[in-house]
């Protein structure tokens, strides 16, 4: 099983807001909704950084050409044949975000 790997502090992303990290070679999206952190590989369908997209409630909107995604699962609200991988997070005590960069089972819910 891969390890959990420090990608940010939590102080770092402000609630309602993601940001693309680095953890282990894979970009990765987090995003901070009411300061539970969650994590999706940032590869939307065509490449686009979803961490760098609109979010709003659990739903982040690509910022290239609009595709949704369900920050808690990567799966679309639109369709479930569009997700992208969703990874586990940890908070510290101390605040640092640390993400486990391997997919979960839960993306073909
Ligand atoms: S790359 Fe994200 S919607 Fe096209």
């Amino acid at each position: 099983m891969a390890r959990f790997v420090p990608v940010a502090q939590a102080g770092e992303i402000p609630v309602g807001t993601g940001r693309v990290v680095d953890a282990d070679g894979i970009e990765v999206a987090v995003f901070n909704v009411d300061g539970v952190f969650h994590a999706l590989e940032n590869a939307c369908a065509s490449g686009g950084p979803i961490g760098e997209g609109t979010l709003r409630g659990f739903v982040v909107t690509c910022p290239w050409d609009g595709d949704t995604y369900d920050v808690r699962t990567g799966v679309s609200p639109a369709s479930d044949a569009i997700f992208v991988k969703h990874f586990p997070v940890r908070v510290g005590r101390d605040g640092t975000i640390s993400v486990q960069p391997e997919p979960t089972d839960d993306e073909d819910l």
